[in-house]
């Protein structure tokens, strides 16, 4: 999509796209600074009329609305539940956790020689650290796994089980998503709900359901499903998908993981680039809640906006050849997670230190890595993934 992305910074910053069928349509924003305004501005572009391209009747939005859709004090009653747990401060105090975890998936992947990347390495480590966030047993790490899969890039064939457009999808209009899977995770996590009430957990899922966050009243059913189910998708696959893009690109540029394996010091600056070169999530999407211009361009009350992250992630009037993977680059001002606005991602610090302790573990283990067949990516516009990376490593 770069190119049109720069083709569209250049000539149309706020692009109409008419829906094919002749629906509804959206606008595009693909500058960075606007992406950035936009997104702070909760009051005229919300999230409450849902966030990705497709259309969310409002049976289905009633059904599963979660923080990440709503605006105004309730979505601030509830990210408060947990935001404590999410700050840099506090996701430092998982780094012991995250380095043994990183160690054993890497010795066991690495011993093979030639592998899937994202199979083996990618696909399950972001899970395993939300598993042990929230404190569920070992052995029912899988099913989050296979959840987060059918839910969000459910229009990628291998993983739907349900195409949320399909007629076929009719028959799942009361489900959430759409899609059993997400109906299996709901009563998984409200099983472990009942039995934490009351407890003295330290889990997220204790601390959910033993604060009072609105009007002294505790979280609804609804509220905690919802939330539960955002956990397990949000941090899921885009970390996957950062971690698996960040191999690729110091493969394609072997000079970069060179520099990077002599300076470890870089890592930090490493992970800014890792994360504006992925862009995991291309997009998230805002409608307006009155007539509005941006750019100068009118934009009617109700009309849907959508804000392409991944394109401000290359706008050269932010980056200097924004073409260039580079380890050292600084200032990186990516907006991989949003900026500032208040759905800048909650997992933000949790996401960096995963990353980072990944590829500290995996940059010594490793004298050579490269390709061993074709890489097949997601089919989404919204999550940008890669579903299989077969790679050859020689051993340090
Ligand atoms: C929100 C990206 C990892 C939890 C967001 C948003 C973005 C994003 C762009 C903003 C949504 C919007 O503007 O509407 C990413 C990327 C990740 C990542 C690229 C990995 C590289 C995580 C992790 C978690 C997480 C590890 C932890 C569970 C959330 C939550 C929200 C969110 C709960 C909603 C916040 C709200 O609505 O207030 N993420 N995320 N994310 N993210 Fe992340």
């Amino acid at each position: 999509p770069w190119r049109m992305f720069e083709a569209l910074r250049r000539s149309e910053p706020v692009h109409w796209n008419p829906e094919p069928d002749g629906g509804s349509g959206f606008w595009s924003l693909t500058r960075h600074a606007d992406i950035v305004a936009a997104g702070r501005d909760s009051a005229t572009f919300t999230s409450e009329k849902f966030v990705n391209l497709e259309e969310v009747d409002e049976r289905q939005a009633e059904i599963r609305r979660s923080m990440l859709e709503m605006d105004g004090p309730r979505h601030l009653a509830l990210r408060r539940l947990l935001s404590r747990e999410f700050t840099p401060r506090a996701v430092a105090g998982y780094a012991t956790f995250l380095r043994g975890l990183t160690g054993r998936t890497l010795d066991a992947a690495l011993a093979k020689g030639t592998f899937d990347f994202v199979a083996e390495i990618a696909a399950d480590f972001p899970i395993n650290v939300l598993a042990r966030m929230l404190d569920v047993p070992d052995g029912d790490t899988r099913r989050l796994i296979d959840w987060g899969n059918r839910i969000i890039a459910n229009t990628d064939p291998e993983y739907a089980d349900v195409l949320l457009n399909s007629a076929e999808s009719e028959r799942y209009r009361d489900l959430p998503f759409r899609s059993p899977a997400s109906l299996e995770a709901f009563e998984y996590g409200r099983e472990l709900a009942a039995r934490r009430r009351g407890g003295e957990g330290t889990d997220l899922i204790s601390r959910l359901v033993n604060q009072t966050p609105i009007d002294g009243e505790p979280l609804s059913a609804r509220d905690f499903d919802n939330y539960f189910l955002l956990l397990v998708v949000a941090g899921n696959e885009t970390t996957r998908h950062a971690i698996t893009h960040a191999m690729r690109a110091l493969i394609d540029h072997p000079e970069q993981a060179e520099r990077l394996r002599a300076e470890p010091g870089l890592m930090p600056t490493a992970v800014e680039e890792f994360l504006r070169w992925a862009s995991p999530v291309y997009h998230f999407r805002r409608t307006a809640t009155r007539d509005t211009e941006v750019n100068g361009t009118p934009i009617g009350a109700g009309d849907k906006v959508v804000l392409w992250f991944a394109s401000a992630n290359r706008d050269e009037a932010v980056f200097a050849d924004p073409g260039r993977f580079d380890v050292t680059r600084g200032p990186n001002d990516h907006i991989a997670f949003g900026k500032g606005g208040p759905h800048y991602c909650l997992g933000a610090a949790l996401a960096r230190l995963e990353m980072r302790i990944m590829f500290e573990e995996l940059l010594p283990r490793l004298s050579d890595v490269r390709l061993a067949g074709d890489v097949r990516r997601v089919r989404s516009n919204f999550v940008n993934g890669i579903k299989r990376m077969p790679v050859t490593v020689t051993l340090a």
